[in-house]
């Protein structure tokens, strides 16, 4: 006999069903299916039914009756939440950084005298795999207390094939043995190291001939993404990297136009990449071209928050028809947070975006942005049963009553986590 759980008699159970398609517009973004008292069946790890409470007593008598029952009277279900950019596997912190820019200095300032994403590739290369579990592990630990239940996580600290290697195995390693699903980025493009950086071009023919290629026959990662900003990966030299990632089977996101408008979204389309993330400094042009080409925006305003910028115009991507998630960004320079529901704040606060946009945003699309929309993202019959539980009585209360942890109870493939 299987394990089977049931959560009864929700208040609110968003379902996120339906969004077969990464969900773009805002009518399709705003579209949530509320089930009030709702109910949820799991059976071995897997969403058997949801419905009203009086509904599956008739339909599953027998399931119902063997059940583990979690009340969730009073309480707002939703799916796992999941974040789509994370940097999660690094070594240490950058304090001082912080303190540098509220005394003025610039980030790219600070990343150009050699601090920055550069001090983070220090103290990950100087790190064993050890260190760079246990620090990723804790991270992990409190993304399932904010109520996340599956990270992509890039590599980008490591910039030579031993280190990068090395982050990634960490990340696959949690993977199989953390209850969190972790879904890998290689980003080997994230700096030109310090001492290359007059001359960037043996570096970038390193990340091609030499990195891409063992990441994928290690089977290391899914996708493969470039900082493609000024002073870091030019368009012309992301372009390289990510069409040599697509022939290895890496399917390209890319961090774009963050700093300055530099022709990321506009390359992303151009390269067919699943994703362009940041845009804070996106033209028209590029977010046109990103809804023409099913492009989706990985918006981080975490980043905007915390670097003190402007936030990406999230308006006019979905108004635009660009499929918007958003996510922490999670790392120790730009946005050193693991409060998914915080950057959901930020989502209606600072970006415009109404509480049913994050909602789809950091449920179904960011499952569409890591191709993993056929297992997760929304509570549908035969998904993952992964289901975050809120201790508020229904979903507005997680934007309204903004910066609290609401977080009730979380499951992980139908088990209830001791978080
Ligand atoms: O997504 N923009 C580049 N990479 C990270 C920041 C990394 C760091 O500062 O350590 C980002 O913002
Ligand atoms: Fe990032």
């Amino acid at each position: 006999m299987g394990s089977s759980l049931l959560i009864k008699n929700a208040s609110q159970v968003v379902t996120m069903a339906g969004h077969t398609e990464a969900s773009a517009k805002q009518d399709v973004m705003r579209e949530l299916t509320i089930l009030e008292n709702g109910s949820i069946l799991i059976k071995d790890g897997i969403i058997k039914a949801v419905g009203k409470q009086k509904e599956l007593e008739h339909l599953y008598k027998n399931d119902m009756a063997e059940a583990e029952v979690l009340d969730a009277t009073g309480k707002t279900v939703t799916p796992g939440l999941i974040d789509p950019h994370t940097h999660l596997v690094h070594a240490g912190t950058r304090e001082n950084e912080y303190a540098m820019r509220l005394n003025g200095k610039s980030y790219m300032d600070i990343m150009n005298a050699g601090g920055g994403i550069h001090a983070t590739t220090r103290a990950t290369q100087e790190a064993d795999f050890d260190q760079l579990y246990d620090e990723s592990k804790q991270r992990l630990d409190t993304f399932f207390q904010y109520g996340v239940t599956t990270v992509e996580a890039k590599s980008g600290y490591g910039l030579s094939l031993e280190h990068e290697l090395k982050q990634l195995e960490v990340a696959a390693k949690l993977d199989e043995d953390h209850a969190m699903d972790v879904v890998s980025t290689f980003m080997g493009a994230h700096a030109v190291p310090v001492d290359e950086r007059d001359n960037p071009e043996p570096f970038v023919s390193r990340v091609i001939e030499e990195m891409i290629p063992e990441v994928a026959r290690r089977k290391l990662a899914h996708f493969n993404d470039v900082f493609c900003e000024r002073g870091v990966f030019t368009p012309e030299q992301s372009r390289r990297i990510l069409e040599a990632g697509k022939k290895y089977g890496l399917i390209p996101k890319i961090h774009a136009d963050e700093i300055e408008p530099y022709g990321g979204a506009e390359l992303a389309a151009e390269i067919g990449a699943i994703s362009a993330e940041h845009l804070l400094k996106a033209s028209d042009k590029g977010i046109q071209q990103m809804a023409e080409n099913d492009v989706m925006g990985v918006l981080l305003p975490g980043t905007a928050f915390f670097l003190m910028a402007e936030y990406a115009d999230a308006r006019k991507m979905i108004d635009s028809g660009v499929a918007v998630t958003l996510s922490t960004d999670a790392n120790p320079g730009s946005s050193p947070t693991l409060s998914l529901p915080f950057i959901m704040n930020l989502g209606c606060l600072k970006m415009g975006m109404t509480p049913e946009e994050v909602l789809t945003a950091t449920t179904i699309n960011a499952a569409h942005a890591i191709n993993r929309a056929d297992v997760i993202g929304s509570l549908e019959a035969g998904k993952q049963a992964d289901v975050a539980i809120f201790n508020v009585p229904n979903y507005l209360m997680l934007s309204y009553h903004y910066g609290m942890n609401h977080i009730g109870g979380v499951i992980k493939k139908g088990k209830l986590l001791n978080i």
